[in-house]
Formats: structure tokens, sequence, C-alpha cells
């Protein structure tokens, strides 16, 4: 990311832990098509699947190929479509795709590996664990018994997917598992939002417009809003999500990355020290809540049945491999603060949930009022407070709400918005978000990835909220396509403030 001119990466072999996965078919291959169509992958990169099921090299690229080009055709494919998979250069890199069948806590499947790297003129490696968390450590110290992890020979980098622990305490046991067998500079933690252009382009619209800094504090900010709402219910993850729940899902990772991004204090320079350590700062700067104040500050819900326009949707507890009497929150609000000079007193409320009326994932800037002295004999009461809001999907963009003056003789004002949308000024290419990182890492740049201290910062944030939820923490309903449950309408009447709308 803190490139300005981009080349091609580096050779390297590539070893894909958990072939057999989604991620690997959905995000990670359409990924690698992308970098290679745009010419930025080495005609040296090798692509090698590892997984237990037995196949060919052959069998594992047309099972991609398949796969790829059902969703090519697929009417809407959304995320991870690659539109148009052109014949020669699907071709082209599936020459270049591998495959070793081996179960992952034997030892025979590292040494395959090293064969595997001794067979190619370089000596650089990324192994990237797209399998179930349950695999990491073991893994990694797999690869670090078998001198994988050595760097002599050339670069050795793993990509860790979340989920990245459980709890604090798990994301610290894992790091230190992590750390045991390699350096920091080693690790490339990944959290798929900041693949995502819209939110790079938070910090680049903060630091590159000398306009925003000089409003961006408490002076002037009333309170941020960070929505992330999705209209998908759980899918085939049943088993997955109702053992982690909305909180683990999307707070500690993806919604506080958006919080950094919009509260950190500039970076002395764009490159990955400097830009970690305020991310790592800012998210460390967040109040610990006793028990009491984290079950007062959040909210937990779960969908019942409902409808989505016509469709009739199924309640959580009635989804597939989920507990029919299940706890989980498939929804969370919560109130943060964040205890420093920039921010002192400015509330951060969170969103997030499955199933909800609209795709949606937003800040909202909310400024404090004007003093309305002048405008006292007019429907002051319509006035909206100046909202910045900065979409990150679907529609990517800006938007700033306006008072503006209703033409007429009255005097009679109107919310108006200033708005830039991505599409209108620049061609967006089909993408994952994965490109970027997959090419951040092959380029050895840190920058979009988290740090061990980001990582157990962002836990330690959480944490009271789920120790407060063990003892207390009853979900409230909501109706599968609505907007979360009325006690999150309540936590921010209590502050005498409102959600923004979303959609
Ligand atoms: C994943 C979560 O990390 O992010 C999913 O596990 C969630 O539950 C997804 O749906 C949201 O990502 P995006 O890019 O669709 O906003």
């Amino acid at each position: 990311m803190s490139k300005h001119e981009i080349e091609a990466a580096p050779p390297c072999t590539l070893f894909l832990f958990g072939a057999n996965g989604d991620l690997v078919k959905r995000l990670l291959m359409p990924a690698l098509y992308n970098l290679s169509r745009d010419g930025l992958l080495d005609k040296n990169l090798r692509i090698v699947g590892v997984d237990h099921n037995p196949a060919t090299a052959g069998e594992f690229a047309a099972r991609l190929e398949a796969f790829m080009r059902e969703r090519d055709q697929a009417a809407g494919a959304g995320a991870g479509a690659v539109k148009c998979l052109d014949d020669k250069r699907w071709a082209r890199l599936a020459k270049r795709i591998g495959y070793l069948t081996g179960d992952f806590v034997e030892p025979a499947t590292y040494q395959a590996i090293a064969e595997r790297i001794a067979k190619n003129r370089n000596g650089n490696a990324i192994f990237y664990l797209a399998t179930s968390p349950r695999f990491f450590s073991g893994v990694v110290a797999q690869l670090g018994a078998a001198g994988l992890l050595d760097e002599r020979n050339g670069f050795r980098r793993v990509v860790v997917e979340k989920p990245f622990g459980h709890d604090l305490a798990s994301a610290e046991a894992l790091n230190a598992s992590l750390l045991k067998v390699m350096s920091e500079k080693q690790i490339f933690r990944i959290d798929h939002y900041l693949g995502k252009e819209t939110v790079q382009n938070i910090l680049v619209s903060r630091f590159s417009n000398g306009l925003f800094e000089a409003f961006w504090n408490n002076h002037y900010i009333d309170h941020v809003q960070i929505t992330a709402a999705e209209t998908v219910g759980v899918e085939t993850r049943g088993a997955f999500y109702d053992s982690t729940g909305a909180l683990r899902d999307m707070v500690p990772n993806h919604l506080f990355q958006l919080l950094a991004m919009v509260a950190m204090e500039p970076p002395a320079a764009f490159g990955a020290d400097a830009v970690r350590t305020e991310k790592a700062k800012v998210i460390g700067a967040i109040r610990p809540w006793s028990k009491a104040m984290a079950l007062k500050h959040s909210v937990r819900g779960q969908y019942t049945e409902g409808r989505q326009g016509r469709k009739k949707l199924a309640g959580y507890r009635q989804e597939p491999r989920v507990d029919p009497q299940s706890n989980t929150e498939t929804y969370v609000a919560l109130k943060v603060m964040i205890d420093n000079w920039r921010w002192v007193g400015v509330p951060f409320y969170l969103r997030t949930g499955k199933r909800m009326s609209v795709r949606d994932t937003e800040i909202a800037i909310c400024f404090k009022p004007a003093p309305y002295a002048q405008f006292r004999d007019t429907e002051v009461e319509r006035l909206k407070p100046n909202y910045l809001k900065i979409q990150i999907q679907p529609n990517e963009g800006m938007w700033f709400d306006l008072q503006a003056k209703r033409p007429g003789p009255a005097l009679a004002m109107e919310n108006v918005e200033l708005g830039f949308a991505y599409k209108d000024f620049f061609k967006m290419q089909p993408s994952t978000g994965y490109e970027t990182l997959i090419y951040d890492c092959l380029t050895g740049d840190q920058t979009l990835f988290q740090r061990a201290d980001n990582i157990e910062n962002g836990w330690r944030a959480v944490q009271p909220f789920l120790d407060a939820w063990r003892e207390h923490g009853e979900v409230q309903p909501y109706a599968a396509g609505e907007d979360g449950p009325a006690a999150a309408d309540e936590l921010l009447s209590r502050d005498r403030r409102v959600w923004h709308s979303i959609g």
C-alpha cells in the first residue's frame, strides 16, 4: 500500500493450506487471477494447494476453474467474482498450480513442502493458512520444526486468517506460539477489510486533505457511528457462527480497523511501522469498561423469523447447525469511548448484524450542531446535524450533509448532500479485496496487516463485554429483515442521539 508505482512481485512458492476450503475458491484464486491479469505476478510464481484429500494438480486446478466459471456466469455475482475468465489467461495461471496431498499434523507433509521449494530456482515461500483456526499454531510449529521458516535461502512468510483467537488470552497464546518460531516481520495477519479500497481511502482522505484535520476532533465532532449491516444470515456457517457470535466475528477485527482509520493520529509516514503504531495506540486507548458499564453500553440481538420483501426468512435458531436454544448474538451494538486528547468525550457507537434490512457498511461522523439563534423562527426541529458519511460498501464514496435555504420568499431550510461516489470518478476493476493483500505479502509490505499489539489491543477492548455477557447476556429478538432490537435505539436515545439511517 505504501508504494507509488507497482511492478510484478518477486517469484515465490505460495502454499495454500486448506486448499479445498471456501476461501481459496471464492477469494484467493480469483484474486490471484486478477493479479496475473494485471501483470503483477512473476512468471516463476508457483501456487501449491495443500490439503488432506487426495487430488492431482490437474484435478485441483479444474475444480477451481469450474467454480470460478460458475460464479462468473451467475447473475449479480458479488465480491469474489472474476468478470470474464479469459481462457488463455486462465491457462497461463493454471500451469503454475500444483497440489500436495498432506495431513497438517504429519511431519511428512512438511518434508514434501521442503522438496517442492527445493525444486524452484528461488527459495522464497509463503505459507497461507486458509484453514480452520484450530490448525494455526500446529502448522506453524511444524513449519518451524522442519526449518521452513529459516530465511537464509529466501524469504519465508506466514499469512494467518481470521479469527485470530477467540478472546484476549487465546490471541496472546497464538501470538506467542507464532513468535516462538519466527519474527514479527514474517507474520501477515489478515483482516480483509484492510484490502477494501474505501477503507484504505479513509487514511488518504484524512491525511492528504488539509481541510479535514481542522475539525477532526472533539471540538467539532459530537459522536461517530460505525455500522456493518448485512442482509445475509449465517448461511452454511451455523456451527462456526454459533460458537462465535457477532461481537467476535466483526468487532475486534473489522469494526476496530474502521475505528482506527477514523480515529488514529497522523502517522509519521505511510509505512508499516508508523501506521501500525498509531493504530495500536488508538485501539489501546479504548476505555476498558467495568462489567456493569459493559452491560449498560451494549446490546445483543438475535434474529427471529421475518421477511425480506416477499421472501420468508427463518429465525437464527432454525438455521442449519445452530443450537435451537442458542443464546448467540447475531447483532451487537456498543458504545465505546477513546481516552485521548483528540477524542475525550466523543462516543463511538458501533453496530453490526446479520439479516438486517439492507447491506451497508458505513461510518457516519456527526458534527456538533450550529447554535440556531438566527433561525429561531424557522422549522428548526427539522434541521439535522451535519453528517459526514463514509460508505465502505455497497455504494462506495463520501457524502456530506449540509443545511441550505429552500428557494422562495420564506426562510426555510432543507438538508442537502455534497457527494463523491467512486463509480463516478474511477473505473473500478472487478476485485475481491484480496488482490492488494496478496500483492503486499509477496512484496513484504506489512502496512495493511495486523501487528501482534493491534490484535491484542482489540481483544482487550472487547473482553469486558465477553466477561459481562457470560453472566448476564440475554439476547434481544429482532425480526429478520429489521434493523436490530429496540434496545439498540435506546442505547442512543439515552444519550439523546439516534442512529443514522442506513441504506
Ligand atoms: C467475515 C465474517 O470476516 O466478514 C462474516 O466472518 C461477514 O460473518 C464478513 O459476513 C463480512 O465481510 P464483507 O466484506 O462482506 O463486509
